[in-house]
């Protein structure tokens, strides 16, 4: 049954349209200066490299399908209120390509259903995984198997919740009671009817929530880490151009530039957990893969591989998506994809790794102050 827009529907969709028109305007301030920190991470070349470069395999496998790059779209979009064409768009290249997609936040859905053709993408994609997203806020008023019918309408194969306290701080409205969110996630995921990935926005997960997660049932963590898009910093721009009967708590984005834990960072503490009980040396090696989504300020193929090195699943990316396409439309998200892919194809060629298992095994070299950073992080952590 559809139920008009009311007015908090309304709400929800201009924001996330302008959201969109913000992170895709290059000249918008909506990055971390820090980047991810990947450029700190050396690869070790391979001369003698046992691999035909034309046969390199960059499957992965993640939800029960292989997909042919270990890169998720990340969720962003749907029910803006403009049709979404763009969801459209990247469900088509996520089919085209076998990559998964995240869809944005489905919160509107819950005020309008009359939107639930902008995230009905399974048409569109039938052979690839597709996540549908809610925020940790809206956990607690939710009922999970209302979430889970939702989700299951949609024909999605997991559903994603998001962390995103920075954002809420900052955006007019938005929830500041994050008591419960653990309990209800775990609450989710004894429902059992779906896989529950957790993901940040662009601040990161620190290792000990990362391993909590886990236990608690959840399938996947996707760190999105910061490094890239910062919501603090977006709803800073936003903030510049507020309804009338908004207000912005301004202050704290710009006393907070550079704010979060930076994905390569937390995924160099991960890795370096257990066996040499955190101990970080100037060089790692992933010894095993985790459940973990390498994203945030990930940029490139190179980033990538980095980011399989050292041990994650998958990456992800979403600004990226946004800024390819405002540039250059489908075409240019056809070429960001290429690119990516020939990139990591030849960055494994050139670490004799024929597979991503290969990759997990060529060991990454790191600055004292990448390796500064990574043993704080670990032991601030068990603290
Ligand atoms: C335009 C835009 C909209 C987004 N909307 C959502 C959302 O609805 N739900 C969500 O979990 N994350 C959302 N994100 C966050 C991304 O999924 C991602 O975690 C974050 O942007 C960091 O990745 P990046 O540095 O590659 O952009 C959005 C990001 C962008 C750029």
């Amino acid at each position: 049954m559809n139920t008009p827009l009311d007015a908090d529907g309304a709400r929800i969709s201009r924001r996330k349209l302008r959201h969109l028109d913000v992170c895709a305007d290059p000249a918008m301030p909506v990055e971390d200066p820090r980047g991810a920190g990947f450029d700190n991470l050396h690869l070790v070349h391979e001369c003698l490299p046992e691999a035909d470069a034309d046969a390199i395999d960059t499957c992965c496998e993640f939800l029960g399908y292989t997909c042919r790059l270990p890169l998720l779209i990340s969720c962003m979009t749907g029910g803006t209120g403009d049709g979404s064409p763009f969801n459209v768009i990247l469900a088509r290249l996520a089919q085209e390509r076998g990559l998964p997609l995240g869809l944005g936040s489905m919160r509107i859905l819950f005020h309008d259903q009359g939107a639930i053709p902008d995230f009905a993408m399974r048409r569109y994609a039938p052979d690839v995984p597709l996540l549908a997203n809610i925020g940790a806020a809206q956990l607690e008023g939710l009922e999970s198997g209302r979430l889970v019918e939702m989700a299951r309408r949609l024909e999605v194969d997991a559903l994603v919740v998001h962390l995103n306290p920075g954002q809420e701080i900052v955006q007019p409205g938005g929830d500041r009671d994050f008591r419960g969110v653990s309990d209800a996630i775990r609450r989710l995921c004894d429902h059992g009817a779906m896989p529950v990935i957790v993901k940040e926005t662009g601040h990161g997960i620190r290792p000990r929530r990362v391993r909590e997660l886990l236990a608690s049932g959840v399938a996947w963590v996707d760190l999105a880490g910061a490094g890239g898009t910062d919501w603090l910093q977006v709803e800073s721009c936003r903030g510049q151009q507020l309804e009338s009967g908004e207000s912005f708590a301004g202050g704290i984005a710009s006393d907070c530039v550079a704010w979060g834990l930076q994905t390569a960072v937390i995924l160099a503490a991960l890795a370096a957990d257990g066996d040499n009980e955190g101990d970080i040396p100037g060089w790692l090696v992933s010894r095993r893969p985790l459940p973990v989504i390498a994203s945030g300020g990930v940029k490139s193929g190179l980033d990538i591989a980095r980011a399989i090195a050292l041990g994650a699943g998958l990456a992800g990316m979403a600004l990226p998506f946004v800024r390819a396409h405002a540039a250059g439309g489908e075409a240019a998200l056809e070429r960001l994809v290429l690119t990516i892919g020939e990139s990591l194809r030849s960055v494994m060629f050139l670490c004799g790794a024929r597979n991503l298992a290969g990759l997990r095994r060529v060991g990454l070299m790191a600055g004292s102050e990448f390796v500064t950073a990574v043993r704080q992080l670990a032991a601030v952590d068990r603290g």
